[in-house]
C-alpha cells in the first residue's frame, strides 16, 4: 500500500513498517493509538490507511473519529465482520448472503458439537470465534479428524469461548476484494491465494504462500453470480444495520457446485493478494480512498492494467510453526530484473547494518507477464537470485489446473 500510495503522489509514513519500506518507524506499534496521534500531529499527517486487522478490531477508526485525521478502515463494530466468525455468520444469515450451513456452540457444549460432527461423518470445518492469525480453522475429512480438531480447540483456549461447526464445501477458492463506503463497492481484480505450505495444496495452512491476478476462470458470469448472491446482500446488510463502514472489504469465496458461497469476510486487503492487486491497479488508490471518504465512489471508475501478476512468498524455513530461526542475511536483491517488484514483509537491519530476516513470510516477489504462464516463469526465474539460509518457496503458485465450474448456478 505504501508503494502504491507513493506512486499516486502521497507522502507516506509507515508504522511500524520494516527494513524494505521507506519512511518506516519501527518504534511505533500499529495499536498504540496515542503514539500514532502524536506522530500524525508532529508530521502533519491527515489520512491513516490501515493495513492489518488488529488495529481495526482494537478501534483505531473510533479513536480518531471527531479529530481532523481521517481513517480509511471500518470502526471496531464494522471490524467484527472479521474479528468474530460467529457474529459474521449471523450477519450473513440475517441478510441472505450465500454461505455454508453452520452450527454455533459455546465451549461448555463441546459434547453436542462432537455428536454433530459424527452425524456429519466428520465432513466439517471447525472455526474458533475470535481472531487467531489463521490458526483457528480446522478443515476435517473424517470423524477422527473432527474429534481431534475439537480436542485441539479445547486445549488451545482456556476459559469460555464460542466456535462454529460448518458443513464442508468443495470447489476452487477466490478472493474478491473491494473498496467500499458501505453503500457502494468498487471491486479490484479477482485473485487467488495459495494458503497451504506445500505444492498441490498440501501441508499446514499459512498466511498465504503466493497469489496471482486476474483469475482466468472468474469470468463475467461468475462475477455476476458473486455479486447477486454475496456482494449485494452484504451491502444491503451494512446499510440496514447502519454501519458506517468505509475501507477494504474482502470476500473469501468458494465456487461450489451449488454456486458461490462466502467463507469469510476480512476488513482489509489480503496478504499476499495485495502484492499482486495493487501493481495490477492502474487507477490511483489514493483517489479511490478519497472518493470513498468523500462519498463520491459512485463517480469513480477502477481501471486495471493489462496482463497477469504473480507473487511468490520467500518464507523462513520452519514457518508456519510457532518458532523457527530468523536473523539470516538476505542477498541477491540487487540482481533482480528491474521489472520484478520485491515487497518486504519481515525484514530488518542487524547491528552490522545488514538486511536480515525477521519473521515467517520474509518478502513477496511479484512478476508481470502478458499471460499467466509468462508471469509465473519470469518470477520463478528471478526468485532463484534472492537467498537466505533455509529459504522456502512454494513451487506451484499460479499453476493450479483450470477447474470445471457448474454452469447452472
Ligand atoms: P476462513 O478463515 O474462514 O476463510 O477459513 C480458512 C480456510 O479454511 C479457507 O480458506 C478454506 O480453505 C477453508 N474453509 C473455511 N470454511 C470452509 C468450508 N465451509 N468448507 C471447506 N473449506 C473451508
Ligand atoms: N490471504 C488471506 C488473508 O490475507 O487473510
Amino acid at each position: 500500500m505504501a508503494w502504491k500510495l507513493t506512486r499516486d503522489g502521497a507522502t507516506v509514513h509507515v508504522l511500524p513498517g520494516n527494513a524494505g519500506i521507506p519512511n518506516s518507524h519501527p518504534e511505533i506499534s500499529a495499536t498504540d493509538f496515542p503514539a500514532i496521534q502524536s506522530f500524525c500531529e508532529a508530521n502533519g499527517v491527515k489520512l491513516i490507511v490501515v493495513g492489518p486487522e488488529a488495529p481495526l478490531a482494537a478501534g483505531v477508526t473510533d479513536y480518531f473519529t471527531g479529530s481532523d485525521i481521517r481513517v480509511f478502515g471500518p470502526s471496531r463494530a464494522g471490524a467484527t465482520l472479521e474479528s468474530s466468525k460467529v457474529w459474521s455468520k449471523d450477519f450473513m444469515r440475517r441478510h441472505g448472503v450465500a454461505t455454508a450451513m453452520s452450527w454455533q456452540y459455546r465451549s461448555d457444549k463441546l459434547d453436542e458439537a462432537r455428536a454433530k460432527a459424527t452425524e456429519l461423518d466428520g465432513q466439517v470445518v471447525v472455526k474458533y470465534d475470535g481472531l487467531a492469525a489463521g490458526k483457528g480453522v480446522y478443515v476435517c475429512s473424517s470423524i477422527d479428524e473432527a474429534q481431534a480438531a475439537l480436542d485441539d480447540l479445547q486445549q488451545q483456549h482456556t476459559g469460555w469461548f464460542s466456535f462454529l461447526l460448518e458443513e464442508k464445501l468443495t470447489g476452487p477458492e477466490i478472493s474478491i476484494i473491494g473498496v467500499t463506503d458501505g453503500n457502494r463497492v468498487r471491486l479490484l481484480a479477482p485473485s487467488q491465494d495459495h494458503k497451504q505450505l506445500l505444492a498441490g495444496d498440501q501441508g499446514p495452512n499459512t498466511g498465504g504462500m503466493g497469489a496471482y491476478c486476474p483469475v482466468p476462470f472468474c469470468d463475467d458470469n461468475v462475477l455476476a453470480a458473486i455479486r447477486t448472491s454475496i456482494v449485494d446482500p452484504t451491502l444491503s446488510g451494512l446499510q440496514n444495520e447502519q454501519f458506517d463502514f468505509n475501507g477494504f472489504l474482502y470476500f473469501g469465496i468458494m465456487l461450489t457446485p451449488q454456486g458461490p458461497k462466502l467463507l469469510e469476510y476480512n476488513v482489509r486487503l489480503g496478504d499476499p493478494e495485495a502484492e499482486v492487486l495493487l501493481p495490477a491497479l492502474e487507477s490511483s488508490l489514493l483517489e479511490l480512498i478519497e472518493a470513498t471518504l468523500n462519498g463520491t465512489l459512485q463517480q469513480t471508475v477502477v481501471r486495471q492494467r493489462r496482463g497477469c501478476y504473480v507473487g511468490v512468498v520467500l518464507a523462513s524455513g520452519g514457518y508456519p510453526a510457532a518458532q523457527f530461526p530468523t536473523g539470516f542475511p538476505i542477498t541477491g536483491l540487487d540482481q533482480l530484473h528491474p521489472s520484478i517488484l520485491a515487497f518486504h514483509g519481515a525484514t530488518k537491519r542487524n547491528a552490522e547494518g545488514e538486511l536480515v530476516t525477521s519473521g515467517g513470510r520474509v518478502m513477496v516477489l511479484v512478476g508481470h507477464g502478458e499471460e499467466l504462464e509468462d508471469a509465473v516463469a519470469h518470477v520463478y526465474r528471478e526468485a532463484e537470485k534472492v537467498t537466505f539460509q533455509d529459504v522456502y518457496i512454494r513451487t506451484d503458485i499460479g499453476q493450479r489446473p483450470e477447474p470445471t465450474l457448474a454452469s447452472n448456478w
